[in-house]
Order: C-alpha cells, then structure tokens, then sequence
C-alpha cells in the first residue's frame, strides 16, 4: 500500500471524494486502486446503466433476501448471519467491494417509512443482529457500511432536519447497536447520515465521528458519507468523515485543496483520512468466485420462513391440512410484496408467489380470487364480491392483506398504520362467511390489526419476506416448517398509543425526542399502555416451557442466567429466551424492563436443553449524564425470563454491589445532599440536634429548604454564614469522594 507521503495533495484531495457514483478514485501513478461500494444490505444493487441512490434505476439480477425487518423478527443472529455472508459471496462474484449497510437505526415510530431496512426499537436486538451480518459479509472480504449514524429515524426533511436528543437517550437507544457493531464486527466502513444531531449535521458532526466513534469506541475503518450528504466537505474531513460520496466531479477535492492551500485546513487531517481510505482500498484484492443463484434462492426460502410471526391460532386453524378446501384471496398472493421502496430494492433473480407455492403443497384444488388492485384500481364492491362468493364454498379461507410499495419507500414517511379501507372491508366480508379465515399479512412498518383482528382466526405476520417469501409461507401455513418469528416491534392498539406520537416527524427542521429513553415496548411497558400485540410476541405450532432460573450474580457487576426449555408439544420447533432487566435504583427513570439477552433454541419434540446468557455490566448501567459515562447503581434489581416483553415467565432478584460513587459538595449542592452526605451529614444533624428549637422543627424546614443550594442559604445568612465551617465540610466530602471507587 502506498504511503501519504508518495501522493501529492490534489491526489490525496481526489481520493476523498468518489469517483462517480459508486466507486473511489484510483491513483494509477503509485497503484491505488479504485473501489466498488453500492447497496445492500439484503442484497446486491450493482447498476451498470444509470445510477441512482433511490432505486429508480435497473441493477444487475441478485437475490433478495428477507430484508432487515423480517431479520429482525427471526431473533436469530445466524440468520443475520447467512444473509451477510451470502451477499458478500454475491458481491465478491460481482466484483463489488463494500456493500452499504446493514441499517441500524431504531425503528422510533411505526410511521418511519425505512423500518423496513431496520431490524427493531430495540438497541440490543438490532446490535447482535447486525454484527452477525457484518461478520458473515466481511469473511467474504466484502465491506459492510452501518449505517446510517445517526439518529436517522425517519424520513420526513431527512436531509435538513436537526433530531434534537438528549445524551443519555443517544447513549442508550440510539448509539447501542452502532457501538455493538463497531466494537464487535469491526465494519470497514460507517456511513453517517443526512440529518442533523442536535444541530450540527452528521457530516460535520466531530463529537459524532471522532469523539464517540473513534476515540470512545475505537473504531479504526472509514468514515462514509451518505450519499449526498456532504455539504462543506472541508468542515466534513475536519469533523472525521474520510469518503465523500458519491464523486462530485472535481468540486469537492478542489475545496479540501484549496482549504489547505489557504491554511485553513491542516494537511496532517488530511492525511490522517487518506490513510484511512488507502487502507480500505485493500478490499480490492477480494473479487471473483461464482454465485449458484438456486440454491441462494433456496437459503433466502428456508431463512425467510424463521422471520415469519404467527400472532393468532385460534383453534389450531394452522398449520392448514394439505386435503382441506382452501380458497386464496388477495393480490398479494399471486403477485408478492417482498421488500422495500428506494436503495435497497433489489432487482430480484426470480420471485415466488405464495399462491403457487400452495398450489404445489395442497392436494386438493386451491381457488383464487384477487379481492382487491395493489394500487387500488379496479372496482373494488365486484373483487369483494367474487372473493367473498370464493371463500363460502371452501373450509378455510387465507387472505393474503398489506401494503403496496407504493405506501411506504425510503423518502418518505407513513401518515397512518392502517390497512387500506378495501383490505379491511374484504377481510371483514370473508370472514363472516368463511368456516375458518387465516390473514397472511405483507407490510415494511407495521400495520394495525384493528377492527379486522376479532372477526379472523389466525393471523401470519410475514412483514417483507425477500424474493423467496411465497415459498417460506406456504411451508408455514402447511407446517412444513414451524413459526418461529418473535416481533421486533410492538404492534400498538392505535397510532396515537406509540412513544413518539406527539413529536413524531417534528416541526420547522427540528424533531424532539421528547420521549427519550421510552422507545417501543419501554414505553408501553412503563406507562402500562397494553399494545395489540407486544415486543416479543410470537407463536408456535408447539409448546414450550421455560423453568430452573437460575440468576448467579458474578465480579463487577455482571450476573450468568441459566433457564431450561422443553419443547412440551409433538413437533420439532424453536423458542426464543427473551431475558430482560427491571430496576428502580439510582437516580434516572428507568424502563420499566428493558431487553438484556435473548437465545433462539430449536428443539426437537419433548427435548430439553439449558441455555446460558451472561448480562454484563451494561446490562445494568444507565448513562449517567453527571459522571459522563455508565453507571451502575446499587440496589435490587429483578432478572426476568418473559415470553414477551408484557409477559414475564420467571423473575429472580439480584441485589448488586454498584458504583461506590458519591460526589464531593459544593456550594451549588443542595441543602439536603449535605444534610444527607454520609460524612457530613451527620455532623450537620448533631449540630441541629443540640439546638431544642430548631430540632423539633427539623424535618419540616429540611423539607422546604432541603432543595435549595447551600450557596442560596449562605446567602441568606449573610455575615452569620459559617463559612469557614462549610469549608472543611466540603474538603471532608472531598477526600470521602477520592476515596471511593470511581466507575469504570
Ligand atoms: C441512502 C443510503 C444508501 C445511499 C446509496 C442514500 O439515499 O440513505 O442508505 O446507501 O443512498 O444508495
């Protein structure tokens, strides 16, 4: 690899900036290659024709694999992990060297038009998921890109809007699965995003990009831009972005040029990023190999069918019996809804419709009506009609409902979570003549189940299944494999019930995170808010039983929990050990539980098995905004082994030791901090005490006063201040403070 001192200016300027839209410049005099980046992550998206970074335009053919919402309800990182290593198998092939993603933001609001591309509202979910694809893309030396850093939760003004959050919301909802990537999968590149962070745009963003990132989580890759999202790309360099993408002909490394030239940039910062990405260029080495687009198919088939969330059985309508007369209903089925508007899509290799796929299982004769246009069109009272007049003549009627692409894409956000009024109407109406109604939904963000739910006996919740999803259902409906998806997200009663409802997509170029810490289930769980169906949920066509908690508290504030599961039923499936964290202690509200673990564990029909899950120290912390980092603080906290996030199966209390911290006074502390300072304190109260007046008095006037600052209070007292006294107390809460342990 070349050295920065082997390159003239203009060319380290030239490589910070693409070449075009979808490569980096190569410096051909001291042989720097030129490398590929382009989308993914659940696929391959290589234009060779005109670029586009919204999907508009054609990409070669590649297989589209269960994009990450459907990832997110498997709660398995091995199927992150196959999806990561098959596209990186399938970029190596095409001759692509980093593909951008996974995505990792949280999923704020069910509204966020890109949930789709994310995993889940929750940190730890999303984080183990996505280090898991990392990891299986990179062993194919193909780059990944998190993406998109930061606070990126929506779509609406993208590009503009400041997401005006407060540090310990960034710290414990929003950086997580960033940092778990970062310190885990080690990504070769992260791309930061469009939107501002409290102001300051990501791109230019120095405590975002060095600060957090490189210094405090020691990540060592390259800094991507968003495409386009750049705006001074000299304050962008200074900040700790690396890669301008994609090319913008020249403009872009004329400005660091000239920056340097004129003194108002230090060459030194830009040679720190041009080592960076000479670095990165060592990716090109890894190109070649041949992709068997069959048997990806086959993976994307067998890997969408543990993403799948079967929310309703009533009676065991499923798994549906391949001789029972069954009438399929809906578009959706002979034309599939598999993944998501905008960079992401894919240009499929082939898609499979549920309809035939059912048609290939059944033994029986399937009928089919449409019931409904994706977009819409058509005369809807007639469709109803003919579905309905199909669904009376069989025993089970599986309607296949959702939303079209055209009603969510990157670009734009939702304005609502239901299911358009036709879908609704023609659910309603087969179910009140069919003997048995299955609803198979296909939908990106969430959908609401209202007023449809009561009225159907099963619902399958597929979300976006990837061009082989068709497949993966009619396995589930039939049985062929068992349902093991568990929701990433909770689906809410109604719209107005979710966290950010109020603040969600925020007004003139701000959005409030006014909800802070209580995202998703952390809300609902906290404000005993029940949802249609919580975080978590999911159900199986067998039964398990979850028993023999056992919660060892260890070293430094960690804790091993061990459970064992049997699978009591009579066939062969899986069960996910969700384990949370529930406290009061310390001095922040905390969510009432909030996710510290999970396992997925496929069991054969009445096998057992013990599962061990290690909670570390962060399992327990809050970030503490006084002290600057986590802080765990002493006191009982419950481990709880739940079925979802609404239902705990097992709960055992672990009192933990904690930061032995305890801050010296000042003059800004307040009056009761002294009064109750275990040094100082009961010097202060002796003092009281010995006067009969004051003493009877005590508790009452430390009620009142005790939030004042003792700074107020000598104030007060004016020349009768003890000052000299206060002195020596705080130099006593001093040396107490140095004495204790400070955390780690
Ligand atoms: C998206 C990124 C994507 C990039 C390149 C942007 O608009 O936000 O996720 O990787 O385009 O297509």
């Amino acid at each position: 690899m070349p050295t920065t001192e082997q390159l003239t200016l203009d060319e380290k300027a030239v490589l910070l900036t693409g070449r075009d839209f979808w490569s980096t410049a190569p410096i051909e005099r001291v042989g720097v290659p030129s490398i590929v980046l382009t989308d993914g992550p659940h696929g391959v998206r290589l234009q060779d024709g005109s670029p586009d970074h919204l999907g508009l335009h054609d990409s070669r053919p590649a297989t589209c694999f269960p994009p990450a919402v459907a990832v997110g309800s498997s709660w398995n990182p091995d199927v992150a992990a196959r999806v990561g290593s098959a596209v990186g198998r399938q970029c190596r092939a095409l001759g692509v060297h980093v593909a951008l993603g996974p995505g990792v933001n949280i999923k704020r609001s069910p509204l966020c038009g890109r949930n789709f591309e994310y995993y889940s509202e929750d940190p730890l979910l999303t984080g183990a998921l996505a280090a898991a694809h990392v990891r299986g893309q990179q062993a194919h030396g193909v780059g990944a890109s998190v993406k998109h850093f930061a606070a990126n939760n929506q779509e609406t003004e993208r590009m503009r809007v400041s997401a005006d959050v407060d540090e310990r919301t960034l710290r414990e909802i929003y950086f997580p699965a960033f940092e778990h990537v970062v310190t885990e999968a080690r990504p070769a590149t992260v791309m930061c995003s469009y939107n501002r962070v409290n102001g300051i745009h990501a791109s230019e963003n120095r405590w975002l990009l060095t600060d957090v990132l490189r210094e405090q989580w020691g990540f060592t890759g390259t800094v991507v831009s968003d495409w386009g999202a750049v705006r001074d790309p000299v304050a962008a360099v200074r900040a700790g972005l690396d890669l301008q993408m994609p090319g913008t002909g020249g403009v872009g490394a004329r400005r660091i040029v000239d920056a340097v030239e004129a003194g108002e940039l230090d060459e030194s910062v830009v040679d720190t990023a041009v080592e960076r990405l000479l670095a990165l260029t060592e990716l090109a080495d890894t190109s070649g190999g041949e992709v068997d687009f069959d048997a990806d198919h086959a993976l994307a088939r067998e890997l969408a069918a543990e993403c799948a969330v079967l929310l309703k059985n009533d009676d065991d309508t499923l798994p549906l019996a391949v001789d029972a007369r069954i009438a399929v209903i809906g578009e959706f089925a002979r034309t599939p809804r598999f993944q998501g508007g905008g960079s992401s899509h894919i240009n499929a290799t082939r898609v499979d419709a549920a309809l035939d796929a059912i048609r290939e299982l059944a033994t029986e004769e399937v009928e089919f009506a449409p019931g409904f246009t994706a977009d819409g069109s058509g005369d809807a009272g007639a469709m109803r009609d003919d579905a309905v007049a199909v669904a009376r003549r069989t025993d089970v009627a599986v309607v296949f409902a959702g939303l079209a692409e055209a009603d969510e894409s990157e670009g734009f956000d939702r304005d609502g979570i239901s299911l358009p009024e036709t879908q609704i109407g023609l659910i309603r109406a087969v179910a009140a003549v069919a003997p048995r109604t299955v609803v198979v939904l296909s939908n990106g963000g969430v959908v609401s189940l209202e007023p449809w739910h009561d009225d159907v006996d099963a619902v399958l919740e597929g979300f976006l299944l990837g061009e082989a999803g068709g497949g993966a259902l009619a396995d589930l409906l039939f049985g062929v494999a068992n349902p093991s998806g568990r929701l990433a997200e909770t689906i809410p009663v109604r719209l107005a019930d979710t966290a950010s409802y109020v603040n969600f997509p925020g007004e003139q170029g701000h959005v409030r995170y006014g909800e802070g810490v209580m995202v998703g289930y952390r809300w609902h769980e906290s404000v005993g808010l029940p949802a249609r169906y919580p975080f978590g949920y999911g159900l199986s066509y067998t039964t398990f039983d979850v028993g023999a908690l056992c919660v060892d508290v260890l070293g430094e504030d960690t804790a091993r929990v061990s459970v064992t599961v049997t699978n009591t039923g009579s066939r062969a499936g899986s069960h996910v050990v969700q384990v949370y964290v529930s406290t009061s202690a310390g001095p922040v509200r905390r969510p009432r539980r909030e996710l510290r673990g999970f396992a997925k564990l496929r069991l054969e029909a009445g096998e057992s098995r013990t599962v061990t899950i290690d909670l570390n120290r962060r399992a327990f912390a809050f970030w503490d905004v006084e002290r600057d980092g986590w802080s765990v603080a002493p006191g009982e906290y419950a481990v709880q082994v739940c079925e979802n996030a609404a239902s705990v199966t097992l709960s055992q209390a672990v009192t933990l030791r904690g930061d032995d911290v305890l801050d010296a006074l000042t003059m800004e502390s307040t009056v009761e901090q002294w009064f109750t300072h275990p040094v100082v304190g009961p010097t202060l109260l002796a003092e009281f005490a010995d006067r009969a007046d004051a003493s009877e008095r005590a508790p009452d006037m430390l009620r009142m006063v005790g939030s004042m600052p003792m700074r107020t209070v000598v104030g007060m007292l004016g020349d009768a201040a003890p000052v000299t006294k206060l002195e020596q107390m705080m130099e006593l809460s001093r040396r107490e403070a140095d004495r204790r342990i400070s955390p780690a």
